[in-house]
């Protein structure tokens, strides 16, 4: 099985993710870090802890950044994953605890023990992967991949125009995280505004499995109205378990190779900006900088499928 770390801000669509890799046999879960951005780090170090007792699986959870590097916090977003992170169900606080060890001194000490064969999952700002660069530098030629949520490169943003959130959350620690040699993959707003979540499916799945489909779908009522509110849409969009899918099943997305950086102050401070491969400016930010697999192009009824029959 391929083995993973999962960085995350627990969040409805990070639940949804967290607990499709749980059940994937092609993935071993090695650990949860823990980050600010749905909510705070406390809460979704909580949250996180939850999964892993809502799932019965045993992975140690190391909290992270509760800020971002340089800019000043953003308000957490309850309007759109509610104030406990989950849609405001009202669950009882889990029993277990946190590890001793920040998520990056987890993520350094884990890419370490397995040189090669540790991939990073990140669904949240960016800042416990350009802690652990800064920490180890090394550890980006330790990593087998990176595979992130977050960014857009010719969609709009969620957060402003350009921005998308987690990457508007600290985008100073996102360009590290572009700027680093590692193999990143990035599954932006591109593709997962092309798929649609919604409750008929959701249904199956808490009928196929009702203690995790169950939880699911009960939170994820409070995210679809929000989206059905906002857009013209009945359902949600799929974010952070499109990293999961890629993970287990790359042929359904289809990539662009391109360096990206992001903007960090101005009027388009978040936004990922894509320079495809072969396009050469004499502008020295773009010197040198590594190449990234952007997604582009999603089979949706594939991804869906995926989901809906490993979790079911
Ligand atoms: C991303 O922002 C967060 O609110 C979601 O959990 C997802 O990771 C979508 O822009
Ligand atoms: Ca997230």
């Amino acid at each position: 099985a391929r083995k993973i770390i999962i960085d995350t801000d627990p969040g409805i669509d990070d639940a949804m993710a967290i607990l499709f890799a749980f059940q994937a046999p092609q993935l071993e879960v090695l650990g949860l870090t823990t980050t600010f951005g749905n909510v705070s780090v406390e809460l979704a170090t909580q949250n996180a802890i939850k999964l892993t007792e809502i799932a019965k699986v045993t992975v140690p959870v190391a909290k992270g950044v509760a800020i971002p590097s340089q800019i000043a916090p953003r308000p957490h977003p309850d309007f759109v994953h509610g104030k406990d992170g989950f849609g405001n169900i009202d669950l009882p606080a889990p029993q277990g605890k946190a590890i001793e060890k920040s998520a990056a001194q987890f993520i350094v000490d884990t890419v370490r023990e397995f040189p090669g064969e540790v991939t990073l999952i990140a669904l949240g700002p960016l800042g416990n992967l350009a802690k652990a660069l800064e920490l180890d530098p090394e550890v980006a030629n330790l990593v087998d991949e990176v595979v992130l949520m977050g960014g857009t490169a010719i969609e709009y943003g969620n957060v402003s125009p350009v921005a998308e959130a987690n990457i508007m959350n600290d985008p100073h620690a996102a360009d590290k995280v572009f700027t680093a040699p590692w193999q990143v993959t990035m599954i932006g707003l591109d593709v997962t505004h092309q798929v649609l979540l919604d409750n008929d499916i959701l249904g199956r799945i808490r009928q196929a499995n009702p203690e995790e489909g169950g939880f699911l779908f009960d939170c994820a009522q409070y995210y679809i109205d929000f989206y059905s509110s906002r857009f013209d849409m009945n359902g949600c969009y799929f974010h952070d378990a499109s990293t999961i899918a890629y993970v287990m099943d790359p042929s359904i997305f289809g990539v662009e190779l391109g360096a990206v950086r992001v903007a960090c102050e101005g009027i388009g401070i978040g936004q990922t900006i894509f320079a495809p491969q072969g396009m050469t400016f004499p502008e020295p930010h773009w010197n040198d900088v590594p190449m990234t697999q952007v997604c582009m192009e999603v089979n949706s009824e594939k991804l869906l499928s995926l989901f809906e029959t490993t979790l079911s």
